[in-house]
Order: C-alpha cells, then structure tokens, then sequence
C-alpha cells in the first residue's frame, strides 16, 4: 500500500468480514473535513485491477460548442495494455491513450469518469467531474487604487470590481461584494477566488432554478417569508436542516402564517439540501448585509478586540442568469486581501536566525547574535517611504544592522539604517528608509522582502515586535482625498 494517501488515519480494525476498515479524520482540526471518512481495504489475489489517478478536465464550464480534454494516469501492476472507457453525459467512448478530446453542443450538465481496464477486464474507475456546457462562467476582477498589500488604519481603501461573463449580459444586480477582517495565518490557504462553485452558491443556484423565487426573496416578506427570516429563525435549532428539506419537500402551512406552500416532491432530496446550506448561510451576518457598491471607498476599521484578525478582506461573487436550455446558473469571484501595515513579528512565517519568544500571550523575535533575516513574501512597496522597526532592549545597550533586500537575503538592496539599543528594557525603534529607485520598489511588481539584521554590538536578547511599513507623505495625501 505503499502509494496509498491517508487523511490522518486514526484507527483501524478488521471486519467481522476479514477485511480492513480505516477511520481518517481528515487534514484539517476541528472542522468538518471533506476529506474525512471510512474505508475499506480489500484483499486482491491474482491479476490485479490498474491504478488510476485524479481525473482532470482542462475545462469546467463554457458556452456552445463546448470542448474539453479530460486526462487521467492509470498505471497496472501486471503491466497489462490499457483501455480507457470514458462516460460523458449519456455518451461512451472508447480510447487507447489516456485522454480524450470532446465536444459538447447540447446545453446541461455533464458527469465525466473514465473506466480503466486491463487484459483481463479488470478495471478501476476514476472520480467524476460534473462540467456546464451552455454557460460560461463569470469572471470577477478586483482593481485596487493604490498599494496592493497593506491597508493603512483610517485611510480609505479604493476598488472597483469589474465582471465579465462571456456570452452573456452582466447584469449588476447580481453581483454581492461584502468586506470583513480575517486571521493573518488563514491568508496563504485563503482561495484567490477561482473554485468553481461553492456548496452554498451551488444551492443558490438550484433555487434560482425552481418555482422557490415565486413566492420567496432574499431580504423582503412575500407570499412566503424571506430566506433571511427563515435562516434567522432557525440558526439556534440544531435539526433546522433535517426539518426544513422535509418540509420544502412535503410543503404545508401554518409557521409563518396562513399562506401555504406546494410540495416539491419532484425535488432530489440532495438538491433540496443545497438549498437548505444556502438558506441556512443566510444566518451568517456577512451573507445577509446587502452587497457594497461596484466602484467605492471603504475605510477599513479592524475590531480592537479581535487582534489577530487583521486582514482585510474584500470578496466580490457575481452569479449569472443561466445558460440556453435551463442550465444552472455560475458563479465567479474575486477576492484581495490586504494587511494591517504594522506587522507582528507573529504574522512572518518565514524566520532565519531568529529565536521565538512567547511571553504573557505576545510573540518576539529575539535579535541573532550572528546574522539574521525575516522574509514578507509578495509584499508591494507601492507608496512605502519607510520600514520601521518596534521592539524592547535588553538590559545591557548595543546597536545593529539593519538592511532590507528585495528578492533574496544578499538581493538588491533597497534601504538600511542602525537600530540603536539604549538597554534597560527600553523601547527601541529603527527607521529605514526606502530608496524610490531601488529596483523593484516604485514600479508595480510584488517581490519578497527581506529585513536583514546583523549585530554591530550585540545586546544580549533583545527583542523585536512589529515590522510597519510607513506610506509616504504622497500617497497619503492622494488616499485621503
Ligand atoms: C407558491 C408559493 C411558494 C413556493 C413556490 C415555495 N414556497 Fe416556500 N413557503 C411558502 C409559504 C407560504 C411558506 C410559509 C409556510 C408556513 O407558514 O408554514 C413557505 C415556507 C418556506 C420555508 C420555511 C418553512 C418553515 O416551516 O419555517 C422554507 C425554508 C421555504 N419555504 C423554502 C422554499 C424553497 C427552497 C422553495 C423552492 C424549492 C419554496 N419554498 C417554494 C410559499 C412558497
């Protein structure tokens, strides 16, 4: 089992079957793991069925004629000649290589999977990809006015969301854009906007595509009542889904009045589902606010109580009408994500030379004896005038170097100054200042920096604490108009 992929595998037994079974929990802690579950491992003698990787399909979606390539790796113990037999909709194919190249020109939604069978018709069969031929989706672009990576406390923040969705009109109404704060440490794995289709905008979806917008809307009482209400009403009852999709499905009267709704018994339980995640998400204060303007300003003002969640998010989705013969609608989004411009030392994970010091709930750096450096990956230096460094003494004085480089440790350097050490605990700051015409800084490119520091006279453990980066008297003239 040597190529075998576990999610945490946390226990396993033998089946009163003879068979194993192992229990994963999945990558991540404490939340509900799409990558958790039960397996089971079967024992094969004899020929043995080939291995096939992730099916992978060059497109997802897109308008009429639609054409795709799916490609999987299949692999066979025995070495046996392979035959790929993919299911495309309702079409078979046939092939010997492992790829195939298709079009589309009927509207819908399509599963692809591909079976791989051996000499002996042993054969495994891949995951499936579901695409939307008939509809294009979305594209949804930020345009930030200004610097791209930091957001500076009480000036305002300048955007504008374009949406373009081939073959088809935008139409603004359906475009949501909301803005809130987000962990620091969350920002790498945060998605830059370009999955497909969420579970809830895919319940959105199938909602859109029923009798449901009839009789409810989002935010407004109508024949029925709002999906707001009924997200609010329900939020504390932990049983709310299991009661909602039966009651979708069998419909009735008498909750919010004497207005009744059909049964929908029609609906695939799944679908009805959807719906039910998509409502329920309404609950969530940030899907509820009505979505701020296309073109703004917003000033971001993050809560002094939640400090880690220093990072601005502004989150753009647009959802379309549908494609010709009733295909669901898609949905697109844009994200950018901006941080504070005082940075603590905490929100760098990449750290050379440096020790960590944890002390009553705060993060330090403890300044290298030899020589040291700490990484920002993509940071724009748009606007930046100085970088500044905060932190405390140690007891005896000293005095160090301080240079910050583009690209890599020993890159072009781009600004350096002394940090001086009074001792006694003091507080301690260094001001670098940054060249306008250092390479990189000043023109449009996002580059890694690095803030390198060697000891001129070394104080013992001194301690660094934030890293700011100070806008120029420019641009904040130009961001406070
Ligand atoms: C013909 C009008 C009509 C249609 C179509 C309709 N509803 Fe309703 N819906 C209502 C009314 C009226 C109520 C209030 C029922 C009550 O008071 O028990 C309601 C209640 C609800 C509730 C809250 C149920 C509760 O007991 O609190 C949900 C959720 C809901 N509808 C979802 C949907 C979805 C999803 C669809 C589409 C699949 C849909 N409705 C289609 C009229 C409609």
């Amino acid at each position: 089992m040597q190529n075998a992929k576990l999610a945490s595998a946390i226990d396993m037994e033998v089946g009163p079957d003879g068979r194993f079974y192992i229990l994963e929990y999945g990558k991540g802690w404490f939340t509900k793991n799409p990558d958790a579950g039960l397996s089971r491992i079967d024992y094969l003698p004899g020929n043995r069925p080939p291995k096939v990787s992730n099916l992978e399909v060059n497109k997802l979606n897109g308008n009429l004629p639609f054409s795709f390539t799916a490609s999987v790796t299949a692999t066979d113990p025995e070495k046996d000649n392979l035959t790929y037999v993919w299911t495309v909709g309702d079409v078979k194919k046939e092939t010997k290589e492992p790829r195939l190249q298709y079009t589309i020109t009927k509207p819908g939604s399509n599963k692809i999977n591909v079976q791989v069978l051996d000499d002996k018709k042993a054969f495994s069969t891949s995951n499936t990809v579901e695409v939307y031929a008939g509809n294009a989706q979305p594209m949804v672009n930020i345009n930030l006015q200004g610097n791209r990576s930091f957001y500076f406390p009480g000036k305002p923040v300048s955007y504008q969301v374009k949406v373009t969705d081939e073959g088809a009109k935008v139409d603004m109404k359906n475009l949501h854009i909301t803005s809130d704060f987000i962990q620091g440490r969350d920002m790498a794995s945060a998605s830059q906007g370009h999955q497909i289709i969420s579970a809830t905008i895919q319940g959105k979806n199938i909602m859109m595509n029923s009798d449901c917008k009839a009789c409810h809307s989002i935010t407004e009482k109508s024949i029925g009542p709002s999906y707001t209400d009924v997200a609010k009403k329900y939020k504390p009852d932990t049983r709310a889904h299991e009661y909602l999709t039966a009651k979708i499905i069998k419909g009735g009267s008498g909750v919010w009045g004497g207005n009744v709704m059909p049964a929908h018994l029609t609906m695939p339980e799944s679908d009805v589902r959807q719906v039910v995640t998509w409502i329920m998400s309404l609950a969530d204060a940030e899907n509820a606010k009505p979505s701020l303007p296309a073109i703004g300003k917003i000033v971001p003002a993050p809560d002094e109580q939640k400090k880690r969640q220093n990072v601005f998010r502004l989150l753009a989705t647009y959802t379309d009408n549908g494609g010709q013969g009733g295909i669901s609608p898609l949905a697109g989004s844009g994200s950018i994500y901006l941080r504070n411009n005082v940075m603590d030392v905490s929100d760098f994970q990449q750290v050379e030379g440096f020790a960590k010091k944890d002390s009553a709930g705060a993060s330090y750096l403890v300044l290298p004896a030899n020589q040291g450096w700490i990484k920002g990956e993509q940071l724009d230096l748009n606007g930046i005038s100085r970088i500044e460094l905060a932190g405390f003494s140690a007891t005896r004085p000293g005095a160090y170097q301080v240079e910050v480089r583009s690209g890599k440790p020993n890159g072009t350097l781009l600004g350096q100054a002394v940090m001086n050490l009074a001792g006694n605990r003091q507080r301690a700051t260094a001001s670098v200042p940054i060249q306008k015409n250092g390479q990189g800084s000043g023109s449009d490119q996002l580059q890694d920096i690095y803030v390198v520091v060697k000891p001129q006279q070394p104080a013992g453990r001194a301690l660094l604490k934030t890293i700011s980066f100070i806008p120029d008297n420019n641009s904040k003239a130009e961001l406070s108009k």
